[in-house]
């Protein structure tokens, strides 16, 4: 099965409740709301109130996508927002093990994203604590850039590393996804498929999300 994560980095932001039950309708599985800092990426965006106000609008599984410094120090206040799971960069945490173990006491999902130029190796140590590994296929900081390829022999080999571990994982994508570049990352093992101007930019929001959804059935 596919899982749809719109990313409502490329929703109307003074629309974001009316944009949110669009895709809640269309039959999205996720929200993935994405963090920046301005720092960490070259890019602003939300805080934990944010999250909060979506809390009360929704009731989908809230997909917390944190591209910022220290991450450690924010955890807390998104958890309590209402972040369902928790997705940290494996390229600004030294201490990994550390901060997933303080995500997963808080009693929500912990995933770690890896940018397109980190090799799968690094996460091999820390995959059997995740809920969710997340390849990034572009370079985190803007919606609607081009999906780059070479992650796709990277999605592949944590496939592998998740099936030979008999772990359960989801592998997420993000980044440039559309029906085509969406087929790909399928084909190579990817479960949960983020996309933002795919579906937001789109004339149909509902057929874009079941174009996605749709690949977990071909
Ligand atoms: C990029 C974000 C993505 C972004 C995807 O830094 O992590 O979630 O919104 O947008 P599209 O699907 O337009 O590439
Ligand atoms: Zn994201």
């Amino acid at each position: 099965m596919i899982l749809v994560a719109p990313s409502i980095l490329s929703a109307d932001f003074a629309r974001l409740a009316e944009d949110i039950r669009k895709v809640e309708k269309a039959g999205a599985d996720w929200l993935h709301i994405d963090v920046m800092d301005g720092h960490f990426v070259p890019n602003l965006t939300v805080g934990p109130q944010v999250v909060a106000d979506i809390r009360r609008e929704t009731q989908m599984f809230l997909d917390v996508h944190l591209m910022i410094e220290k991450p450690e120090n924010l955890i807390p206040a998104f958890v309590e927002a209402g972040a369902d799971l928790v997705t940290v960069h494996i390229e600004n945490c030294p201490h990994l093990h550390r901060i997933i173990d303080v995500v997963k006491k808080m009693g929500v999902s912990a995933g770690v994203a890896l940018n397109p130029a980190t090799p799968a190796l690094l996460i091999h140590d820390i995959v059997a604590y995740l809920d969710l590994v997340l390849v990034m296929s572009v370079n985190p900081g803007f919606g609607g850039q081009e999906f780059i390829p070479s992650v796709i022999p990277k999605a592949k080999e944590i496939r592998r590393m998740l099936d030979d571990g008999g772990l359960q994982a989801y592998l997420q994508i993000d980044g440039g996804i559309n029906q085509q570049t969406g087929r790909q990352a399928k084909e190579a093992g990817c479960n949960v498929l983020v996309a933002g101007s795919y579906i937001f930019n789109s004339e149909d929001v509902e057929k874009a999300v079941k174009s996605l959804k749709r690949l977990g059935c071909s």
